[in-house]
């Protein structure tokens, strides 16, 4: 712990709410997933959001972005009711930005092709869609494989042009669905160095992030939530929420400690 990551955010100084939910429930085909769960999101934090595969993190990031509606429940992004905007106003109003579990980039179009399809979308001035393409081709160590199409990059270097597109906006917002899955262990290391990093770039900025596996994350949250059983069961700051009894009981297991 504390090797990545510099500093954690304890207190917060202004500890504004950026995206809240409320009393949200879900069913799939009348099973429930999500039972009248609520959860603040504050600006700045890195905020992790860890349970067990099919707990339904990734349903959550769904109700977040506008791709699903919940049943009951109300979505707050800077305090404004979200519930009912579709998913570009909300994307383009409060900047959010998403790394999608999954794919994410276009394979049949190269490094270079995919920055330059969204920096496209979303930066009006050439000069300046140029200048930041090429900014993030050198920050994400893309250079060597920029003319290389998508579906042939190793499952590091695609993440990182995923995050990279991602950034294209400037994000006020930023969700990563299980970025660390199928990554090495220095990839790891190196994505978790990028991600502490765009906390420091911009204080403001909000990462959530989510895992079924609890240690890569821990290591750069500032604060994680555990989803179990439809409901967060238990959240708080790393040291603390490893010492949680329901973390313990439900999702840790007694012999996890993340020294
Ligand atoms: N569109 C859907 N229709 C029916 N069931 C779904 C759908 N999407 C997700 N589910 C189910 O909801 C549960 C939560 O899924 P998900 O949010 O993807 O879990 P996680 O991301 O935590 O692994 C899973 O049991 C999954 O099978
Ligand atoms: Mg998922």
């Amino acid at each position: 712990m504390g090797i990545i990551k510099k500093f954690y955010i304890t207190k917060f100084k202004k500890d504004r709410p950026k995206i809240e939910l409320k009393n949200i429930s879900l069913s799939f085909n009348k099973r429930q997933i999500l039972d009248n769960i609520s959860l603040t999101i504050r600006e700045g934090e890195i905020c992790g959001l860890l349970g067990p595969n099919g707990v339904g993190k990734s349903t959550i990031f769904n109700i977040i972005i506008g791709i699903l509606k919940p049943d009951f429940g109300e979505i707050f992004i800077d305090k404004i009711n979200v519930t009912h905007l579709p998913i570009y106003e909300r994307a383009k109003r409060f900047n959010v930005s998403v790394v999608p579990q999954n794919g994410g980039v276009f394979s049949d179009l190269t490094c270079f092709q995919n920055l330059t399809a969204i920096a496209d979308l979303v930066i009006k001035e050439k000069k300046e869609r140029i200048f930041k393409i090429q900014k993030l081709i050198a920050k994400f160590e893309l250079d060597a494989v920029k003319n290389i199409k998508a579906k042939y990059l190793s499952g590091g270097q695609r993440k990182r042009v995923c995050i990279a597109m991602a950034l294209l906006s400037n994000p006020k917002v930023v969700l990563m669905d299980e970025p660390f899955q199928g990554l090495d262990l220095m990839s790891t290391s190196y994505l978790q160095e990028t991600i502490v990093n765009l906390q420091t770039e911009d204080i403001n900025r909000c990462c959530i992030i989510s895992d079924h596996a609890a240690r890569d994350l821990l290591k750069i949250s500032d604060r994680a939530l555990i989803l179990a059983n439809k409901k967060i069961i238990a959240q708080g700051a790393p040291k603390d929420l490893v010492k949680d009894q329901n973390a313990r009981n439900f999702y840790f297991g007694d012999a996890f400690n993340i020294n």
